[in-house]
C-alpha cells in the first residue's frame, strides 16, 4: 500500500485506503472553505458513486485506480475554486436533488423562503396560475409545481441553456404541470394573467466585490448582475407584472440583503398593496411581496 507521505507528495490517492484518501484530501482542501472534511467526502462519494455513509463504513478498503484518478481530478478542480455543485452536477433544494451545470445559478438555501411564502399564500391546492421568471435550474417552478399539483406553472428564462437544464429537472422529478418559455421577463405575455408572479432575478451591483469571491466567480454573470446598482431587473419585473396579475394576485421577489427599502418603494410607486418584507435565517430582509388590488 502506498504510504501517506508518498500519496501527499505526489498529490495522488492511487493505492490509498478510503480513510487515508479522505484525510489527505481534507488537508489539501483547507484553503477552499470551512468544511474540508465534508467536501472531501462529497467528492469521493461522487467519484465512487457511493453514499457518504458507505465511505465511512469502508474506510480500510483501497481505492481502485479509476476511482482514485476521478477523485484526484475532482480535487484539483476544487482546489482551482470550482464550486462543489458544478463538480458533482447537483444541489439539493427543498429536499430534492436538482441537476446543475455552469449555465445556471447554484440554488441557494435562502430561496426556500420564497417557496415557504408562496405555499402560505396558496394554503389549498387550487388551480392557480403561477409564473416563475428567470427560472435557472427550475428550482422555484418545479418545487411549486410538485407541492401544488393542481396549479399550472410557467417558467421562463432568457437563457436557452438554463431552460434545457430546467426542463430536464422537471422531467426527472415528474413535474408535468410546469411549462417552459424562452423570453425576456414578461415581454410577449399578451393578455396572460397570473395569481402569483415569483422571481429570484439578478440583483448584484456590477461593482460588488463579492463577484470576485468563492463560487460566484464561476456562475453565469447574467444570472447575478443587474444594472442600476442591482435594481434594473427587479424594477422591470415590478413594472411589467402590474399588467399580468389578476386582482388579488401577488408579486413575490427575492433581493439583496440591503434592497428591501428600495423594493418596497418601487412596489408602492407602481401601485401594489399589502407590501411586506421577510427575513432570511440570518435576519436579513431578503424577500418582498406586494398584492395587486385593482
Ligand atoms: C439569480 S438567477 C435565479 C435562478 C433560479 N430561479 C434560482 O433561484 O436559483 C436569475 C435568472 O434570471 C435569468 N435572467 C436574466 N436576465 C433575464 C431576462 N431578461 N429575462 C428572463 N430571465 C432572465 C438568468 O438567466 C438566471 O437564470
Amino acid at each position: 500500500m502506498m504510504s501517506v507521505k508518498l500519496a501527499t507528495a505526489m498529490n495522488t490517492t492511487a493505492g490509498c485506503t478510503i480513510s487515508t484518501a479522505l484525510i489527505e484530501a481534507a488537508k489539501r482542501l483547507h484553503s477552499t472553505g470551512d468544511a474540508p472534511h465534508l467536501e472531501a467526502q462529497i467528492l469521493l462519494s461522487h467519484a465512487m458513486s457511493k453514499p457518504r455513509a458507505w465511505l465511512l463504513a469502508h474506510g480500510r478498503e483501497t481505492l481502485d485506480a479509476d476511482c482514485a484518478k476521478h477523485f484526484d481530478h475532482l480535487l484539483e478542480e476544487r482546489l482551482c475554486g470550482l464550486p462543489i455543485a458544478y463538480l458533482i452536477g447537483s444541489r439539493e433544494f427543498w429536499s430534492r436533488n436538482f441537476h446543475v451545470a455552469p449555465a445556471v445559478l447554484i440554488p441557494r438555501p435562502e430561496t426556500e423562503h420564497l417557496i415557504e411564502a408562496a405555499l402560505e399564500i396558496f394554503g389549498d391546492d387550487g388551480a392557480h396560475r403561477i409564473a416563475d421568471l428567470g427560472t435557472g435550474s427550475g428550482i422555484i417552478a418545479i418545487t411549486l409545481g410538485l407541492e401544488r399539483p393542481c396549479s399550472h406553472i410557467l417558467a421562463t428564462d432568457i437563457s436557452a441553456d438554463a431552460l434545457a437544464i430546467a426542463q430536464g429537472n422537471a422531467q426527472r422529478l415528474g413535474a408535468s404541470n410546469v411549462e417552459f418559455r424562452h423570453t425576456d421577463w414578461l415581454s410577449g405575455f399578451g393578455n396572460e394573467s397570473f395569481d402569483l408572479i415569483i422571481s429570484n432575478p439578478p440583483y448584484i451591483a456590477e461593482d460588488d466585490r463579492h463577484l470576485h469571491e468563492g463560487d460566484v466567480r464561476f456562475e453565469p454573470r447574467h444570472a447575478l448582475v443587474a444594472e442600476e446598482n442591482g435594481l434594473c431587473a427587479l424594477r422591470t419585473i415590478i413594472m411589467q407584472a402590474r399588467q399580468h396579475l389578476r386582482v388579488g394576485g401577488w408579486l413575490m421577489l427575492e433581493h439583496g440583503y440591503d434592497q428591501a427599502a428600495a423594493i418596497t418603494n418601487l412596489l408602492r410607486e407602481y401601485g401594489y398593496c399589502a407590501i411586506e418584507s421577510r427575513a432570511d435565517f440570518a435576519g436579513h430582509m431578503r424577500l418582498t411581496m406586494g398584492r395587486q388590488d385593482s
